[in-house]
Parts: C-alpha cells; sequence; structure tokens
C-alpha cells in the first residue's frame, strides 16, 4: 500500500505533464524578445541621432556606421518584429531605423549592399509597401552590379586598395557570404522585369558552385579570382581558422544563399548543392549535439571552442526554406532542433540582460580579434527569421521571410 501511494502521485504528475498544452516556442519567444528588443530601441534612439547598435561588450552597446556590413539587421530584426506581433510600434522604429541607410542605396565600395538594404528596406516594402522603398532597393541592385566582373563571371567581394584586405595581395576575392547579396539582384529583376541583376546572380552562383567546395561540400571562405582572366588565384580563409578549415558562417552562409538561389530559379543543381551542404553540417563528426555550431568545425581547441549562435540561427532558417521545396522532414527536425537550442539559457539571454540582444555567444572574426563570443546583432535576425518560417511551415505556407 505504501508503494502504491508514492506511485500513483508520480504517475499522476507525468499524466498531466504529458497532457498540458505543448510550450509554443514561438509565442515564449516573442514575449521575450519584445522585452529585450525594446530596451534597444530606447538606448539607439535616446541621442540626438539614431544609431545601429551590433553587440553589446563589457557592459556597452556598440554602434556602427551606416557603411558597416551589419547595418541593416537591427532594423530588419524590428521589421520581423512587426510581422511577428501586428504591433504598430515595431513599424514604426523599424521605418526609423530603416531611413537612416538611405544613403547605402549608392554605396559601391564594398558587396554587402545585400544584406543592408534587402533586410531593412526590402522587409519595409514587402510588410508594409512603403513609397520609395522599390526605388531604394532599385539603386542598390545597380550599385552591387558594378561590382560583377565580367571576365571572371562574379561580383567583387572587397576591394583591396584599403584596409587588412589591401595586404594580402588579393586581386579580385570572392567570399562565399556574397551568395547572400544575390537574393536583393533577383528581387530587383522581378520589379523591372529588367534580366540583368538575375543574370549577374545566376553567373555569380554558377561560379561560386564551381569554384567554391571542397569535395566534401564544405566551403571555402575566400576565392580569389584573376578579373581579367576569370582564373581562380588562390582559396583561402579570412575568417576562419585555416584555409583549409570550414568557417562556421561560410557554411551558413552556404546553405542559406543556394536555397535562395533555387529559389528564384527553380535550377536543381542549386538546391542539390544546399542539400549537400546539409549533408556536411549534420555528418560533420564536430557538429555539436545541440546543434549550435563550433565558430569553426575545424577549430584545434574543439570541444573548448566558442560556439557561433548566429550561424545556428541562419542555418535553421535556411533548413526551414529547404524542408519546404524537398519536404525532407529531417531539415525541419534539425531546425526545430536548433530553435530550441538557441532558445535555452544557454543561449538566450535572460530577460533584461545582454544588453538588449536576444542572443548570446556568437563569433564576429576571431583571426581578427574582433566581437569574440558576444550577442550580434544578426544572429537575432536570423533567429527571428527562422522563427517566422516555423510558424509559417506550421500554419502550411510558404516559409520566406523577404
Ligand atoms: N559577412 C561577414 C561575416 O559573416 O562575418
Amino acid at each position: 500500500m505504501k508503494v502504491k501511494s508514492l506511485i500513483i502521485p508520480a504517475a499522476l504528475a507525468v499524466l498531466a505533464a504529458s497532457c498540458s498544452p505543448k510550450k509554443d516556442i514561438i509565442a515564449e519567444n516573442v514575449e521575450n524578445a519584445k522585452v529585450q528588443l525594446k530596451s534597444l530601441v530606447e538606448a539607439s534612439e535616446a541621442g540626438d541621432t539614431i544609431r545601429i547598435p551590433s553587440t553589446f561588450k563589457n557592459g556597452e552597446i556598440e554602434y556602427v556606421p551606416t557603411d558597416d556590413w551589419v547595418s541593416g539587421f537591427f532594423a530588419g530584426t524590428l521589421w520581423y518584429m512587426y510581422e511577428l506581433t501586428g504591433d504598430e510600434y515595431w513599424a514604426d522604429h523599424a521605418r526609423k531605423h530603416t531611413e537612416i541607410l538611405d544613403s547605402i542605396q549608392y554605396l559601391t565600395w564594398h558587396h554587402d549592399v545585400g544584406f543592408m538594404i534587402y533586410d531593412s528596406y526590402g522587409n519595409g516594402l514587402r510588410l508594409k509597401n512603403i513609397d520609395g522603398y522599390k526605388d531604394v532597393c532599385i539603386n542598390t541592385a545597380k550599385s552591387l552590379a558594378t561590382r560583377f566582373r565580367p571576365n571572371a563571371g562574379i561580383l567583387q567581394s572587397w576591394n583591396v586598395d584599403r584596409g587588412w584586405q589591401a595586404e594580402r595581395g588579393w586581386k579580385c576575392p570572392v567570399i562565399i557570404d556574397n551568395m547572400m547579396n544575390l537574393e536583393l539582384l533577383f528581387k530587383v529583376t522581378e520589379f523591372t522585369g529588367d534580366s540583368t541583376y538575375a543574370k549577374i546572380a545566376i553567373s555569380h552562383a554558377d561560379k561560386t558552385l564551381e569554384n567554391h567546395y571542397r569535395p566534401d561540400y564544405s566551403t571555402y571562405h575566400v576565392v580569389d579570382y584573376d578579373d581579367e582572366t576569370g582564373e581562380v588565384r588562390r582559396r583561402c580563409t579570412a575568417q576562419g581558422y585555416s584555409d583549409e578549415s570550414a568557417w562556421a558562417r561560410g557554411q551558413a552562409w552556404s546553405i542559406y544563399g543556394f536555397t535562395v538561389a533555387y529559389r528564384f530559379t527553380s535550377d536543381k543543381k542549386y538546391l542539390e548543392r544546399a542539400e549537400k551542404v546539409a549533408e556536411y553540417l549534420f555528418n560533420s563528426p564536430t557538429m555539436p549535439e545541440d546543434l549550435v555550431p563550433y565558430w569553426d568545425f575545424n577549430a584545434p581547441d574543439i570541444p573548448d571552442a566558442c560556439r557561433d549562435a548566429s550561424s545556428a540561427a541562419i542555418i535553421a532558417s535556411a533548413l526551414y526554406e529547404l524542408y519546404w521545396y524537398t519536404k525532407n522532414a529531417g531539415y525541419k527536425e534539425k531546425a526545430d532542433k536548433m530553435i530550441e537550442s538557441l532558445s535555452s539559457p544557454a543561449y538566450r539571454a535572460a530577460p533584461g540582460t545582454n544588453g538588449g540582444f536576444i542572443l548570446m555567444h556568437s563569433v564576429g572574426s576571431i583571426p581578427h580579434g574582433s566581437n569574440v563570443d558576444v550577442p550580434l546583432n544578426y544572429a537575432d535576425y536570423y533567429f527571428l527569421a527562422a522563427l517566422i518560417r516555423k510558424g509559417k511551415i506550421e500554419k502550411g505556407e510558404v516559409p520566406v521571410t523577404k
């Protein structure tokens, strides 16, 4: 009898737990994000001018200038909050943070304008169809197109006449990250009917497919081309552990970029490449159990190496879209697992901490000693994108966030 009386309440507790409604991970993350991002909005709008928060270090929020590659992510994050909540508060602030980037449509000295303008103006256009936003996207595509090098068939990522890039002996470097800028070009062809932009995007994707990958489908970070002959001069890294290592965020840009290229072209070779990258990622012996990658799959100090939450968020977001095209349930399961890990206290900051950023533990660039094991605005951006995509899939909608 005694034993029975102990067992019955325990069994009832298990039964009660299994019958209680499953925690809604999207809703719960949105509630958390409201608190965090409201404080970041207030901090970034507290001075005379609106500032762009990028990270939080040593108790201080760091802000970046408008020409920094991460300048569009905070605006994009606020647009996603509008999408997730329907609350005009987020749209009002998203608009302010978007419009401070106005001059970037004419920036031609680096390739990141796709990130900067499409994540800000592009999301604003999609969600609110604001007058003038389409023109900003079109002008930005024109600026990006000036970086197309026809003999090599690629968009040049970085200039080599200044900064640390000038010291590497490169002629025409292309980084895998550049796949992320193609979405803007494809979209602008849709907006204008001018196929020039999509043709550039396809040429760039084809060259990347051909030249950026190792036999195991991990990607190099940098491929340096001869822009006159089109030949590959060198394959190497800038932000990874070594030239032959697999820098985690590079792998994330790679799976995301080819999934998007498939979205616009229906060309199976892009889908196949995204699937090969997924195979590489999930068969990698150094992919941790919680699926939040180390900053480099070949970091020598694994398992003590830093994790990169930004890579997990980007990969999860890509996997939801990849799932949609392939209906391979494994991709959604992996993405869900990543979201679950990122939503745990190991990666998601407690409300009121982390300077208002949502996620902790991302890595900017270890070789440059920059932003190591900190929150990053793009980790939060892709995390919210992944939540939106997850929600769309679960409602039977196309999980595209732009
Ligand atoms: N696009 C630069 C980076 O991923 O760090």
